[in-house]
Parts: structure tokens; sequence; C-alpha cells
């Protein structure tokens, strides 16, 4: 989640700006097609034709063709509510929406600019709802639409958690695509079958924008997800990170998806030295191993995120998990979490390091020892392949899971999510980037 104190002066581009808007909106497509985020001419023709810059007025026009999000909203303690999402996630998730001429569109999570880039792929038979719970955004949004032509977008003011009667079509939209972070997918019946869904979906705290087919009733991804951070979901369907502190510590522990287990007895753990397991296995200081926490958040039963105070909390954990919060798994009163240790530059001069297990308490040591065995069973098994193949059931269709802690299924209010990891080992992948999977 971004955050700022300082709100841009609303100023208002000259018209002499105009020539100056469709070059920048050019540079920025050219930009987008070079780097594959726009991968269609449908999609190229709608970020060539759409002028950014009349949805973000409070921002020079550099701003607005900058490949960047643009800040529209904010809370009272300055956390970003509403933005335009940035131009190369917007035409990835497009993409990944494949809509056609004629398609009946939802957008969740509204602004104007990505609504008119979707009227442009529907086409002039095609029909193009925009929904967002926040009243000053719908207005803003109807207010841009009207200014710009696209007011035969629909526009409606609710939460995307319960759709109004009325705005689901007869047999369901084509296209559904979420521009709003969610925990959950409640919206399966409201897409008709075949009809794609994209949206970015938080799983244990982890968030990637995933592209679904309905087929038969369920949500199938089958092409790797976007890595992206959106706003937050208000409303019905905001989420609670269940998160807890270790007394006296600055250490928080996370249980988004799952249950919270206690932390009070961990902070005895918690003012010793931890033991280290090593695993061998190396990550090179510019590859992301967001699909190993993902696959441990799946494997690991007490699986949780671990986070310490921006001061470095109690000292311990060194190094402490820096920009995001880690992977840990409690077992009573001890804990073990994903470090990595540096070994060297590595061959790019980036740094290499390995993954380490550290161990804190009096069964630290074996928490470590099974978390380093799921990560040797994801580096034997799953390293090599770039995403897993995720699901989303109605949770009403499906038997109720066994434990609250069955590895790879996230049972969520409406769906049940399950994240199946093909067999690709990672021999390959050892030392490498592992490609788009990781693309934001
Ligand atoms: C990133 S912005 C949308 C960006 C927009 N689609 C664009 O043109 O780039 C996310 C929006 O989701 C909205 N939102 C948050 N919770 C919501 C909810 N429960 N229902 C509908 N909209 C919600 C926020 O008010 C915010 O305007």
């Amino acid at each position: 989640m971004t955050r700022s104190t300082e709100r841009p002066a609303v100023t208002t581009p000259p018209t002499t700006d105009l020539a100056d808007a469709t070059a920048l909106r050019h540079q920025l497509a050219d930009q987008l097609a070079a780097a594959g985020h726009i991968r269609t001419p449908a999609v190229d023709h709608a970020l060539r034709t759409v002028p950014r810059h009349a949805f973000a007025p409070e921002v020079p026009l550099h701003t607005a063709y900058a490949n960047d999000i643009v800040a529209t909203r904010h809370s009272d303690d300055g956390t970003v509510i509403s933005s335009i999402s940035a131009p190369w996630l917007q035409a990835d998730m497009l993409e990944a929406a494949r809509i056609q001429p004629d398609h009946r569109v939802l957008e969740i999570g509204s602004g104007g600019y990505n609504a008119t880039l979707l009227a442009e792929l529907v086409g002039p038979n095609g029909h193009v709802t925009t929904l967002d719970i926040d009243p000053a955004v719908t207005d803003r949004a109807a207010r841009f639409l009207a200014q710009t032509g696209y007011d035969h977008v629909r526009v409606v003011t609710a939460d995307a958690e319960h759709l109004p009667a009325g705005v689901v079509p007869d047999g369901g939209f084509d296209a559904i695509v979420v521009t709003v972070d969610t925990w959950d997918l409640p919206w399966i019946d409201a897409l008709a079958e075949g009809g794609r869904l994209v949206a970015p979906l938080r799983l244990h705290g982890y968030h990637w924008a995933i592209g679904f087919t309905k087929d038969e009733g369920a949500l199938h991804s089958d092409e790797s997800p976007i890595v992206c951070g959106f706003v937050a979901m208000q409303g019905a369907g905001a989420w609670h990170t269940n998160r807890r502190t270790v007394p006296g510590t600055g250490v928080h522990l996370s249980w988004e998806d799952g249950t919270p287990l206690p932390v009070d007895q961990l902070a005895t753990a918690l003012a010793h030295e931890p033991t280290v397991t090593r695993t061998h296995i190396t990550v090179g200081g510019q590859e992301p191993f967001d699909a190993l926490t993902l696959y441990l958040a799946g494997a690991l039963p007490g699986f949780c995120r671990l986070e310490v105070d921006p001061d470095g909390g109690n000292g311990v954990l060194n190094p402490p998990p820096k920009h995001w919060p880690g992977a840990a798994i409690v077992r009573g009163d001890s804990l073990a979490r994903l470090a990595t240790e540096r070994l060297g530059d590595g061959d790019d001069g980036n740094g290499l390091y390995e993954f380490v297990l550290h161990g804190h308490g009096t069964h630290g040591h074996l928490a470590a020892q099974e978390m380093a065995e799921q990560v040797r069973h994801w580096q034997r098994n799953h390293r090599g392949a770039l995403c897993p193949r995720i699901t989303a059931r109605p949770a009403a269709s499906c038997a109720p899971a066994a434990t609250d802690h069955e590895p790879h299924v996230f049972t969520k209010n409406y769906t049940r999510i399950t994240v199946d990891w093909p067999i690709v080992p990672g021999t390959a992948a050892l030392l490498t980037d592992r490609g788009s999977c990781n693309a934001g």
C-alpha cells in the first residue's frame, strides 16, 4: 500500500498541451509494447486512443503518462484509497481479460480511465459497467467519462461484495476485471460460463493478479499471474490481517488465511539467538521468491507472515525481513522463519544468497528443519514451474476442508481456493530468474 501525505494541486492542462499529450501517450504505448505488457492490437489501440491525462487533472502531463500509478484519493492518515493504476498493470490485466467486441464487462474499482480502455475493447455494441464503493470516486469517474465522450459506460456506486439487483446482465458478464486487492472472489455467479475474471487475489497476504476462466461453475487460472499491489478493499469484503504482536519484541505475526495461534509465549523464544538450518539452495539478489513463500503458505500448518517494527524490533531477528513480511511458522512456544544469507556477489553482481531457516525457542530447530524440508521439496519438484494452477470453487459446492490447515487449500468465505504446483524440478532455475511469473 502506498502512503503519501502530500496532495498535488489540481491543475487542468491547457489545450496547447494536447499535442504533447498525444506524443506522450504514444511514447508510453511504445514502451509498454516493447516490454511485452501490450500484446494485442486491440489493447494497443485502446492505450493509444484514450486521453489518460483527462482522468488525472491534478498531476502534470508527464506524470499522467508515466508508467506508474496516479494517486487520486487518500484517507485521513495519508493512505492511498483510490488511484489510476499503473499503465503496465492495466495493459497486463486487459490482456489477461481477453476482452472481445460486444462483450459485457464489469470493472470493480473505478476511476474512469480503465473503464474507457474497456469501452474501447468492447466497441459500440459492447457494454461496460464500472462500480466503486466510494461516491467521490464514482462522481469523479462519471464526470470525466462524460467530458471524454465515454458516458455510455455505466457507473454504479455500491460495495462490490453484494452487486446490486439489475447490475448483472442475463447470463452473466463476459469478463470481470477487479482493480482492488481482494481476499475472496464473490463474483463467480455474476460471470458467464466461459467468461474471464482477472483479480489481484490475496493468499496469506501475497497478492498476484490472476486471470481465470469459468468452466463448469469454477474459476481456473491458465497463465502466469502478475505480481502487483493494489489499494485495499473496503466495505464488507475488507480482509482481516489477524495480526498479533509478540509482547515486548516489536515482532508481529499475521494469519490472513488460517487461524491465529497464541503468540505470548514466543517472547522468550525471540529473546535468544536462533539456530540456523542451511538449505544449500541459492537465490539471486534480484530474483523474487514469492512463489516459494506462497508454496510454504500452502504447505505448512501454522504458517504466518512475520514483520518487525521499523526500528528493528528487539534486534534478535537478524536480518529482519525488509520491504514485505517474511514467511514463518509457529510450533507451540517456538518459531521458525525463512531468511537469506549472503554468500557472495553472484555472477551478475547483485549478490548470491542461500535460503536458511532460523529457529527460535525450545523446538525452534525442529520447526526450522520442517520448513527447510519444504524449501528443498519446492526446489526438487516445483521451482522450475513458472507458476501454480489456481482454482476457485464456490464454497457452497465444496466439501469443507478436513482441517483449517489442509495444505495448498485456502478457505475463504465464498470460495475454496486450490493451489496446485506442477512438478517441474528446479535444477535449471537454481540461480536464474524464474521469468514472467514475476513480470511486476
Ligand atoms: C486502484 S482503484 C481503481 C482504479 C481504476 N480501475 C482505474 O481506472 O485505474 C481501486 C478502487 O477500488 C475501490 N473499492 C475499494 N473497496 C471497494 C468495494 N468494496 N467495492 C467497490 N469498490 C471498492 C476504491 O474506492 C478505489 O477507487
